[in-house]
């Protein structure tokens, strides 16, 4: 059985068809006090998944660690929590004395809830696996940049996959790899939330197709500065695609109004740009654990 919650409604309908499993939503009722009561159904199979993209993480999780409990109770014995987008994931070092590192600690607290972790494009950057973030726990990274790739491939066939920074590089020349695409990687310097320094590569973007491929794009600022630089390169044109479509505030409208021409996301985070599907692949990604 797939469990899931309302406003995730389609991207769990999909998945739990493509599983054939039955699907049913956490039913819940916001006391005026801003708690929570939840209702689960009844009887539990023994395996159960639950689906829960991490966007807005502080509001969702304590709702979600309930949910995990409560569903042992009713009878799930091996849990898996398939979660698109996973938060937190950034926050892995103290950077200043006295900094929680949020991602070992949220890690430790799924591990504890959760046999098995599934999600997309984890920003993993100084450990290896996800499997180190849930100790003792299975834990899963899915890629949707070889199929970000491959809509690109059919959008823009003479595209130059551009990374806005060393970090995107990995998911960049997974995508160019698998499509035959040209593809290169800017340096990028973050001063603040909403300010970044991007420098682009020694490749020449003049007249070229440029396609920005990251994992997430959040305040946008860094699209917004790769996707100017490019231009004031002369690059013919530029657009975006990204794994998890955050699109914090004003984000979207910005990155458009930066010069992008099209921006295309996988359905990990519901948004309008969503272009791509990533349900074949978490239910692949699901038969293989079964
Ligand atoms: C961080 O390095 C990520 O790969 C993204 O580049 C970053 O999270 C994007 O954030 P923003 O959209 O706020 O610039």
């Amino acid at each position: 059985m797939l469990l899931a919650f309302e406003d995730e409604a389609d991207l769990a309908q999909g998945l739990a068809s493509a599983l054939g499993q039955p699907l049913a939503l956490v039913r819940r009722h916001r006391f005026p006090d801003g708690e929570t009561r939840l209702r689960l159904p009844p009887d539990l199979p023994e395996r159960t998944i639950v689906l829960r993209g991490l966007q807005d993480p502080d509001a969702k999780l304590a709702v979600l660690l309930l949910a995990a409990a409560g569903a042992r109770e009713l009878g799930a014995r091996h849990l898996t929590l398939v979660s698109p987008y996973l938060a937190y994931m950034r926050q892995d070092m103290a950077f200043t004395p006295g900094e929680v590192v949020s991602q070992r600690h949220l890690g430790r607290l799924l591990a504890a809830a959760f046999d098995t972790l599934v999600t997309v494009d984890p920003h993993l950057h100084r450990v290896a696996t996800l499997d180190e973030v849930v100790p003792g726990r299975r834990g899963l990274a899915l890629s949707a940049a070889p199929l970000l790739g491959a809509h690109v491939a059919r959008q823009v066939p003479d595209a130059l996959l551009l990374a806005p920074d060393e970090e995107a590089g990995q998911w960049v020349r997974a995508a160019a790899t698998a499509h035959g695409l040209d593809h290169a990687v800017c340096r990028k310097q973050r001063h603040g939330d909403r300010e970044v320094d991007v420098a682009l590569p020694d490749a020449d973007v003049r007249g070229r197709a440029v396609v920005l491929l990251d994992d997430v794009a959040s305040t946008g600022r860094t699209l917004i500065a790769a996707a100017q630089g490019a231009l004031a390169h002369g690059a013919a044109t530029v657009d975006v695609a990204v794994s998890h479509a955050l699109f914090v505030g004003d984000a979207y409208a910005a990155v458009r109004a930066a010069g992008v021409r099209h921006i295309w996301s996988s359905d990990c985070v519901p948004h309008a740009s969503n272009a791509v599907s990533v349900v074949p692949l978490i239910a692949a990604a699901l038969r293989g654990l079964a």
